[in-house]
């Protein structure tokens, strides 16, 4: 292994928000501490409730990216804050509308390389380890530039990650330099935990499992995450309950926990 190997990197002495959506979906890719952090929170509020907003999340990205690749003919994904592979993830949807489409899972965790790469890699599809809180680290990797033509529509998933970025570090700076380098006719999807639902100890029970983590939680109100949509036009239904949006017969969690929505481009 050399020195540089994602395993060498892996934050082992903290819980990450990689591995605890891991362990909320009944994955197998994450460890102790990220169980006991998930334990504190599911004693504070109710395992089925937090395992819901999970799984809520998780089909909301895969309806959202069968809309765009079925819909919206989009055929190339960004998938920033991809988490580790789990059920349907991007690609496989993305593939069955056209088996040419490409993706480019970003994550700032290295584990999602580690684990990702026999899953994830090849067919398409690229693993890039990096912090959307420096949005050129994505935009000019090289794994980027060889799978999506910024000349085309693509679109750009940020799905459950912009409530680990607190206001000092500026969600609207990093969207825009992702809007700024897509092609018109581009889509952004973005789902975020959010204050205008759950009761406020519900919400900091969820705040308190994250404080040893990797990243801190931040609630956004349905008003902060519909700015996040500044430049683009929300598609129908707008900005709403994620298992709300398009749903299918799959079916889905109901939770007051989560705002997501599509937009395209203006
Ligand atoms: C809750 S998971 C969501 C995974 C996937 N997008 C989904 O919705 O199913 C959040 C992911 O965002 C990643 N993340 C958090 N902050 C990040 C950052 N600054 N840059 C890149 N990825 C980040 C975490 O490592 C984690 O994998």
């Amino acid at each position: 292994m050399s020195p540089e190997s994602p395993q060498n990197n892996i934050p082992l002495g903290r819980p990450t928000p990689a591995r605890m959506y891991d362990e909320a979906l009944h994955g197998k890719d994450h460890y102790e501490i990220d169980r006991v952090a998930n334990t504190t929170l599911y004693e504070g509020i109710g395992e089925s409730s937090v395992r819901g907003t999970a799984l809520e999340n998780r089909r909301f990205l895969g309806r959202a990216v069968k809309h765009l690749a079925h819909e919206c003919g989009i055929r190339q994904f960004l998938d920033i804050g991809s988490g580790l592979p789990t059920m349907r993830n991007t690609h496989q949807i993305a593939q069955e509308a056209n088996p040419d489409a490409k993706v480019v899972y970003v994550d700032y965790d290295p584990i999602v390389a580690v684990h990702g790469r026999a899953l994830l890699a090849g067919n398409g599809t690229r693993i890039v380890t990096a912090d959307m809180r420096e949005p050129d680290t994505i935009l000019e990797h090289p794994d980027t530039l060889s799978l999506i033509d910024f000349n085309e529509p693509v679109a750009v998933l940020f799905v459950a990650v912009f409530h680990f970025i607190t206001a000092a570090e500026d969600p609207a700076r990093i969207v825009q330099a992702f809007r700024d380098r897509s092609a018109p006719g581009s889509y952004v999807t973005i789902s975020h935990l959010t204050s205008d639902g759950p009761p406020e100890e519900e919400r900091l029970a969820w705040v308190k499992a994250f404080e040893g983590a990797t990243s801190p939680l931040v609630f956004r109100t349905e008003k902060e995450i519909g700015a996040l949509f500044d430049g683009y036009e929300l598609v129908e239904p707008g900005l709403v309950r994620p298992y709300t949006w398009y749903p299918d017969e799959e079916g889905s969690p109901e939770t007051s926990a989560l705002f997501g929505g599509v937009g395209r481009k203006v």
